[in-house]
């Protein structure tokens, strides 16, 4: 079942997230935590980081599981994921480091590194809430639209509209990485709750199709239709106003 959570504003639905996000951690303090990267994020981890200093919520005891990391970029380049968890959410939180996890981005075998992924990410037992953007091309972590939903971690090569999406982060196009290591469909659909957020009008269309259009591999995120638990979706006006034009009635 598919919840649309719609605010106003971005910093509104960002702070819904993040409620969500910490009633699972607060209900099961050694919870698994699927996380994600890029703009999406950025303030719903600002309210975790405050819910944390205020002593609303702890991470102690939590483990996490990132989507996916760049081909060729070490934890400490600035933008790389790793260096982007550490910044963004981390080190301001009480999360023991050792119980973080992202695929490597400096693997000499990218193969053998998908495969150490699975491992870590079966060593967990299973993941509790799984955080989710979703690309302009309808991407779930980096499984880009193809013609099969991928199973297990994956070395993808990203496409022009990824890397032309992304190349805002770096100093020129040509220095975006063009592959990436990502958990696969199969595992993010193994989640037992998926929370996704989208905001702007950029992502308007690609959520409508998401949510209302036919599943298919072509639209990644179209699985989450038949995701087996609940997907809460927590997007602001801009995001959700294809959706609240075609169907009025699915929103509050
Ligand atoms: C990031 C990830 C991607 C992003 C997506 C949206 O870890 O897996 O799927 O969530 O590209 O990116 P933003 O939020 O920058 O629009």
């Amino acid at each position: 079942m598919i919840k649309l959570i719609c605010r106003k504003t971005e910093k509104e639905a960002s702070l819904a997230a993040a409620n969500v996000m910490a009633d699972v951690v607060r209900n099961n303090p050694t919870a698994v935590i699927g996380l994600a990267t890029g703009s999406s994020p950025i303030n719903m981890y600002k309210e975790l980081i405050r819910m944390c200093s205020a002593g609303e919520i702890s991470f102690k005891n939590v483990k996490s599981v990132n989507l996916d990391e760049y081909v060729g970029l070490s934890p400490d380049h600035d933008q790389s994921y790793a260096y982007f968890m550490n910044e963004n959410l981390f080190k301001h939180i009480d999360i023991d480091k050792a119980n973080t996890n992202l695929p490597s981005g400096l693997a000499a075998d990218p193969a053998a590194e998908c495969k150490r992924y699975d491992d870590v990410i079966a060593s967990m037992g299973g993941v509790d809430i799984q955080l989710l953007g979703i690309g302009n091309n309808g991407h779930i972590g980096f499984n880009e639209p193809d013609d099969h939903f991928s199973k297990t971690t994956i070395l993808v090569d990203l496409t022009d509209s990824t890397i032309d999406a992304n190349a805002r982060f770096f100093a020129s196009r040509d220095l975006v990485p063009t592959r990436a290591i990502s958990m696969g469909i199969g595992q993010i659909m193994a989640a037992k709750k998926v929370l996704l957020v989208a905001f702007g009008k950029g992502k308007a269309d690609i959520l409508e199709k998401a949510v209302f259009g036919p599943v298919t591999p072509a639209v990644p995120a179209s699985i989450l239709q038949f995701f087996h638990g609940e997907v809460i979706i927590c997007a602001d006006e801009d995001a959700l106003s294809v959706i609240r034009e075609k169907h009025p009635d699915a929103l509050c």
